[in-house]
């Protein structure tokens, strides 16, 4: 796998960067967006998990997890913080997903957390037909996209939420909710869109 323009800055902060996402929980991640989240045991595909912080809360919760990570400094962090629990981890990446794809396997629900803005505008509609071909019927997808100043040394692209219902309704996918917030680590001018699709039944 080649490294993809959006994992550029992550591999040579792995460390510092565990200690900052590992910092706030998945509920409060999550918070607008977890009342729409299947019961356990459910199939969850975690993609850009970086260290796995919310594919070891939805673990413990008693999900079948598959976390998805192309910085392979950020999978080794992630595998040793939360070896405790049973995750998948698979080295891959958006948009073509082909080692994912090839497993032929479904899920009721795909996370991107903090992963979306990374696309370029030609990534996205490649990689919203592979999250929609992943989603089981009923199956939900919960992106949380990041705007704002892009951090010296990463590549992000910032577009409107509506680019990305958009292009989610042309591949047949319902908004369920659309939410923004603040930063949770307090960072200037950052600010955070939480949408949730599903794929009809
Ligand atoms: C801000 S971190 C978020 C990590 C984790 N989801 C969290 O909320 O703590 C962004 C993650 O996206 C990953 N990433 C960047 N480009 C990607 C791509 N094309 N496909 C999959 N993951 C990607 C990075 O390696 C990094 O782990």
């Amino acid at each position: 796998m080649n490294a993809p323009a959006g994992t550029a800055g992550y591999g040579d902060a792995a460390e510092q960067l565990a200690v900052q996402y590992e910092s706030v929980s998945f509920a409060e991640v999550h918070r607008e967006l977890l009342h729409h989240y299947p019961a356990p045991p459910a199939a969850v595909l975690d993609i850009g998990a970086g260290t796995g912080r919310d594919a070891a809360a939805l673990a413990a919760l008693g999900h079948r997890v598959v976390a998805v990570e192309p910085t392979p400094e950020l999978r080794a962090v992630g595998e040793r913080l939360h070896a405790d629990v049973d995750i998948r981890w698979i080295a891959d990446a958006l948009p073509g997903l082909p080692l994912l794809l090839a497993e032929g396997e479904r899920y009721d629900l795909v996370l991107l957390t903090a992963v979306w803005m990374h696309l370029t505008p030609a990534e996205r509609p490649p990689a919203m037909d592979n999250l929609a071909a992943l989603l089981t019927p009923g199956g939900r997808l919960a992106l949380t996209i990041r705007h704002g100043p892009t951090p010296p040394g990463r590549h992000m692209v910032d577009l409107p939420p509506e680019h990305t219902t958009a292009l989610a309704a042309t591949r047949g996918l319902r908004l369920l909710h659309r939410s923004s917030r603040s930063d949770l680590h307090g960072r200037g001018g950052v600010h955070w869109t939480d949408l949730l699709f599903e794929q009809p039944r």
